[in-house]
């Protein structure tokens, strides 16, 4: 089956599109519900069914989740909230629909699109994927092979929090950051990554890779930087992917 529904959750939005898993293009016109608040596992689930009807779908779902994801179960609460940790996302969901979910990590599936069909195919070596929103997604390759759960946001930063509160397109949004300013912060955490995993190559995605030529010129980290082909629909894209490959 080439098309599969790909679900992206995220804190604000919850989308998501048929995609055609071969070429990554959107075989339909991409539905985004808000987020319920709070986003409990029971609003979510029925969102999540909310959008597989309107879909009218039957097939297997790919779904990507702004925690880490280990066996399909969230592993951490990140921008989602306490009642997740340890929550079984799948089997949640797998219930609220009667389908079969595949879960990962939202910048994992996001990496996922770009390095089979986007801004990363035939790059090789350490090639780290970089989601800048809410928070900060990282997905970290080698030789094109996924190595998932990389969590960069969650480097501490001053004062031992997580580097996302500083660095992420939130906190130039709440701060009122101008672009330089927050291609400074964006500067650092990127420094700081290459120091820590040397990669080769960085892609950009997310809502601020559209900006790239506001703050490109206050970048200093000589790792060469690849704006992303599917900015935000990523997620979706590489979400349905990953259940195309465990079908
Ligand atoms: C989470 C990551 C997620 C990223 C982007 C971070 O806060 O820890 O798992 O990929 O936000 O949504």
């Amino acid at each position: 089956m080439a098309q599969v529904l790909g679900i992206d959750i995220g804190g604000s939005g919850i989308k998501g599109a048929l995609v055609d898993t071969k070429s990554g293009e959107l075989a339909n016109e991409r539905i985004r519900i808000p987020t319920p608040q709070p986003a409990t596992p029971d609003s979510v689930a029925a969102t999540v069914r909310q959008l597989v009807s309107e879909h009218d779908y039957s097939g297997p779902v790919g779904c990507c989740f702004p925690t880490i994801v280990v066996d399909g179960h969230a592993k951490s609460a990140s921008n989602m909230g306490e009642e997740w940790r340890d929550l079984a996302v799948d089997k949640t969901f797998s219930e609220a629909t009667g389908l079969p979910f595949t879960v990962l990590n939202d910048a994992d599936a996001a990496g996922m699109a770009e390095m089979r069909l986007g801004a990363g195919t035939g790059l090789n070596g350490v090639v780290i994927t970089i989601t800048v929103g809410t928070g900060i997604g990282s997905a970290l390759f080698y030789r094109g092979q996924l190595i998932p759960n990389l969590e960069l946001g969650h480097m501490a930063g001053k004062g031992g929090i997580s580097i996302e509160k500083w660095a992420s397109d939130r906190a130039r949004k709440e701060e009122g950051l101008s672009w330089e300013e927050w291609g400074a912060r964006f500067d650092a955490f990127l420094s700081r990554a290459a120091r820590v995993c040397t990669p080769d190559h960085f892609i950009l995605g997310g809502g601020v890779s559209k900006k790239y030529d506001y703050f490109r010129e206050v970048l200093t980290v000589a790792t060469p930087i690849h704006v992303a082909r599917f900015r935000n629909e990523a997620g979706i894209i590489g979400a349905a992917m990953a259940a195309m490959d465990d079908d």
